[in-house]
């Protein structure tokens, strides 16, 4: 059975285990990773993907043939190294993080993996590396996973990033039910829920959510 949290919501442990081994599971690589998160940070390693969600981000990245992604929210690699394993040799990850302190774990792994050469992590707000790139539309993939109330305003830029085709991966849209509960009444909650709404109504995308992890939003750029 897996020893990670369950993070997948409404699934039992022993689903979570099957659904996690009949994809394709983590590797030595990732399951050490995942534990070390879990002694290092404590309490705070539930920020990290669950495996069923890697293995959907590497998955994705190898369906649409993508060579350049930009990742918000990176804390110590994993969503990283499920997102640049989907990626050719010569293609490009920009990490967006502020915590050098989370990222310098995940760098050893990246290493191990060997796709350390196609991750590029810059130390800054994300909006601030965001406003850094030029919106020539020259992305093929972008997962969303840092700062809560930032997400319609991470969305905005990167329409502009991504190439028509483009997928954006949106973490955490769920919020571990909190969205569908009116007694909660949140900073973060609220910036989801009204982040949810607007994407809702989004023409610019064809629009996906799904239940894997804490909720995921798939987002197809027309
Ligand atoms: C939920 S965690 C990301 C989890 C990661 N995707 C994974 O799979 O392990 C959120 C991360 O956002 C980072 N963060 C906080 N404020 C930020 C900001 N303004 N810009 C970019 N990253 C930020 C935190 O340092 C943290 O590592």
């Amino acid at each position: 059975m897996s020893d990670q949290p369950i993070k997948s919501l409404g699934l039992s442990p022993e689903l979570h285990a099957y659904l996690v081994e009949h994809g394709t599971p983590p590797d030595e690589i990732l399951a050490e990773l995942a534990r070390v998160t879990r002694e290092r940070i404590g309490g705070l390693s539930i920020m990290q993907i669950p495996p069923e969600e890697g293995a959907l981000l590497t998955f994705l990245a190898r369906l649409i043939g993508a060579r350049r992604a930009i990742e918000l929210g990176t804390f110590t690699g994993y969503s990283a190294l499920c997102i640049a394993r989907g990626l050719p040799p010569d293609g490009l990850l920009i990490c967006c993080d502020v915590s050098r302190e989370w990222t310098d774990i995940g760098r050893p792994f990246w290493r191990r993996a060997g796709v350390e050469d196609r991750i590029d992590l810059r130390l800054a707000p994300a909006l601030e590396t965001l406003a850094s790139l030029p919106a020539d539309r020259s992305f093929d993939l972008a997962f969303i996973d840092a700062v809560k109330t930032e997400y319609w305003s991470y969305l905005e830029r990167l329409h502009g990033l991504l190439r028509p085709g483009g997928l954006v991966v949106v973490d955490n849209v769920l919020w571990s039910g909190a969205v569908v509960d009116a007694a909660q009444q949140g900073a973060d909650t609220q910036a989801i829920r009204a982040f949810n709404e607007r994407v809702a109504r989004d023409e610019r995308f064809d629009r996906v959510m799904l239940g894997v992890g804490d909720g995921l939003t798939l987002l197809r750029v027309r």
